[in-house]
């Protein structure tokens, strides 16, 4: 069975909500929208001092323990590329890049990140080059509405230094986990081929 290599390192939103164990508390908050899940966490956790270095730049931020590092990006830095889309780890929209390994940001806390170097969609091209991925994806018109687009790449970054990008099929499969409404697979999948080749070699 194919196992999706962006599983959190560290503990998962989902971990340490279970890991507070038999605490009551706990249950009630998993079932409950995000909204009141944060309103809860709010009256339960402490806020926290972290230091996030993203795109090789440090943030340092006060930050409820319970933030994901999706929040944290786009609501408490303003670095909007990672995208929001099922909040709940199922369509890869938020993918970006922990020491070079591909998590799901929805699922990660923000505090994990600490220590670790994070890489988003706005920290990929190296000034005014896009990075190989990108390139590809505009060549080969890799999107339609370009939600999925920044998981896309840097899923497909990953996938490619993984040793995961050898031939289409291979690409499908450990690709898999980014959707696309859109359907632009076919063309996500030959710019993923191509790329990969141009990033070996850079
Ligand atoms: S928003 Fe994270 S997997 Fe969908
Ligand atoms: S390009 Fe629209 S969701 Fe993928």
């Amino acid at each position: 069975m194919l196992r999706d290599p962006r599983c959190p390192q560290g503990p998962s939103r989902r971990g340490v909500l279970a890991g507070v164990g038999g605490s009551a508390a706990a249950l009630p908050l998993m079932t409950q929208p995000a909204h009141a899940q944060s309103s809860q966490a709010r009256q339960i956790g402490e806020a926290v001092d972290v230091v996030l270095t993203v795109n090789g730049r440090d943030h340092r931020l006060t930050l409820d323990p319970r933030t994901t590092l999706l929040d944290a990006l786009r609501e408490h830095i303003g670095l909007t590329g990672s995208k929001k889309g099922c909040d709940q780890g199922q369509c890869g929209a938020c993918t970006v890049l922990l020491d070079d390994r591909r998590v799901l940001s929805c699922l990660t806390l923000a505090v994990v990140a600490q220590g670790r170097a994070v890489t988003t969609i706005e920290g990929l091209a190296a000034g005014e080059a896009l990075h190989p991925m990108q390139a590809a994806f505009i060549a080969h018109d890799a999107f339609q509405c370009g939600y999925c687009t920044p998981g896309q790449i840097l899923s497909a970054v990953a996938c490619v230094h993984e040793g995961h990008a050898g031939d289409p099929e291979q690409v499908r499969r450990y690709m898999s986990g980014n959707l696309c409404r859109c359907g632009a697979y076919p063309k996500i999948v030959a710019a993923v081929v191509e790329a990969a080749p141009r990033m070996r070699s850079a």
